[in-house]
């Protein structure tokens, strides 16, 4: 066998078994698998949005945005329980009426999260993490938080305006 022919076999080989971790790792029997089902985003909303002003946008400076609840987009977010992601942040009204607003970006991998109000927590329907109402970590693998972000309404203006 030519040393070039030898060569060229074994980075067949490794990239074969390399493959096969890869795909194995994905699909490990570790990784926890959803349990729950209610989670809502309740669709998106954001720059374009009749209704949004400011920045939700992460990569684009600092959060701080206001929500027209009056808007056809927003309305939702008026009834407890609801969700909406908007750009980068998923901002929900709990079964008790608060207002919270996250990061909608798993920090495991990147999966945008649901809100579960019956649970009051929001979880990553990849691999099942689940986070606090104040994106502290309760069940992995993501082992980061997620971002808090202060969620003020104005009764007065029906806005709601979310800002780090
Ligand atoms: S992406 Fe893995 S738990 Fe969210």
């Amino acid at each position: 066998m030519e040393r070039k022919e030898f060569l060229s076999l074994v980075g067949i080989s490794v990239g074969a078994v390399m493959l096969q971790h890869c795909l194995s790792g994905c699909s490990k029997s570790s990784d926890p698998s959803p349990t729950t089902t209610g989670g809502t985003t309740g669709g998106t909303g954001g720059t374009t949005t009749t209704g949004f002003s400011g920045n939700a946008t992460a990569s684009k400076g600092t959060i701080n945005f206001t929500l027209d609840l009056t808007a056809a987009s927003y309305t939702s977010l008026a009834t407890n329980g609801n969700a909406k992601v908007v750009d980068d942040v998923i901002v929900a009204k709990t079964s008790a009426g608060n207002y919270i607003a996250v990061s909608k970006a798993c920090t495991h991998q990147g999966t945008t999260i649901d809100f579960f109000s019956a649970l009051n927590k929001f979880r990553c329907s990849t691999h099942g993490s689940e986070f606090s109402t104040t994106g502290s970590v309760l069940v992995g693998p993501a082992t980061s938080p997620l971002t808090q972000y202060q969620a003020t309404f104005d009764s007065s203006k029906n806005t709601l305006t979310v800002k780090a």
